[in-house]
């Protein structure tokens, strides 16, 4: 897990009161009935605390031990383990770029110069409003469209350095979208620069499948062609389950 660098002032999203199990009663008693061992239910519920409190301290770690009638160092090894959780304060926008040989092929490091340029701060650091802490990543398997760049998990395709200054504004524009207010990517998409430059969210459309074609020997048939739903950026309720990335 990569550390050092953050700014010890930035609050925390929420200050720590104790209160995930009223707070989070139905999703964590689903998620206790999902798992035959509440050791499973460890990552989702650091989820659901992480998005509650913008980081994991000490004190959110043994409220989710605690919780789970597990011993602290249970808990305290998951999040020293695991690049995603984060147990200092981070910005609004965790902001994640692809460093690895594809994406340096096409214009890593001249993005992370921008980048870093634009928020005035260091790889590892946080912007002094809060809003961006900057981080360097290895392959994001998105290779096909590099650089990538993944922001609280939603993932952002060709992001040169000549499009950083889009890439900031967009983020900006959407910090209280459900998107940049889970660090954890409950609510991840994908977007990718318009011909103007402009970041956009990529719509996805699902192959069909109807076993009356199936039975002809022609398997999946072609994707119906009426339009998908466009994905909301506005806010919306949150999830049952804390299971998703
Ligand atoms: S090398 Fe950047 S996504 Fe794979």
């Amino acid at each position: 897990m990569r550390r050092g660098g953050e700014k010890e002032s930035l609050p925390s999203r929420r200050k720590h009161t104790a209160m995930l199990k009223e707070t989070y009663a139905t999703q964590i008693e689903s998620l206790l009935a999902r798992y035959a061992s509440p050791r499973s239910v460890v990552l989702p519920l650091l989820y659901i605390a992480q998005d509650h409190y913008g980081h994991l301290t000490e004190a959110v770690i043994n409220e989710v031990a605690a919780i789970l009638d597990l011993p602290a160092t249970a808990v305290f090894e998951v999040v020293g383990f695991y690049t995603l959780y984060y147990d200092r304060p981070v910005g609004r926008w965790m902001v994640q770029v692809c460093d690895d040989v594809p994406c340096c092929y096409c214009g890593a490091e001249e993005l992370i110069d921008a980048l870093k340029q634009q928020l005035g701060i260091s790889e590892e650091q946080t912007s002094s409003d809060g809003m961006f802490t900057l981080q360097r990543v290895k392959c994001l398997a998105a290779c096909q469209r590099p650089p990538v760049v993944q922001a609280n998990l939603s993932y952002f395709y060709d992001v040169t350095a000549e499009r950083a200054d889009a890439f900031i504004r967009f983020l900006r524009e959407h910090a209280d979208t459900p998107q940049g207010k889970s660090v954890s990517g409950y609510y991840a998409e994908d977007y990718e620069p318009d011909a103007a430059g402009n970041f956009r969210l990529i719509q996805r459309r699902l192959a069909t499948y109807q076993p009356a074609a199936a039975s002809n020997g022609h398997g999946p048939t072609e994707p119906d062609p009426s339009p998908p739903a466009q994905s909301e950026l506005s806010e919306s309720s949150p999830p049952t389950s804390a299971e998703g990335s």
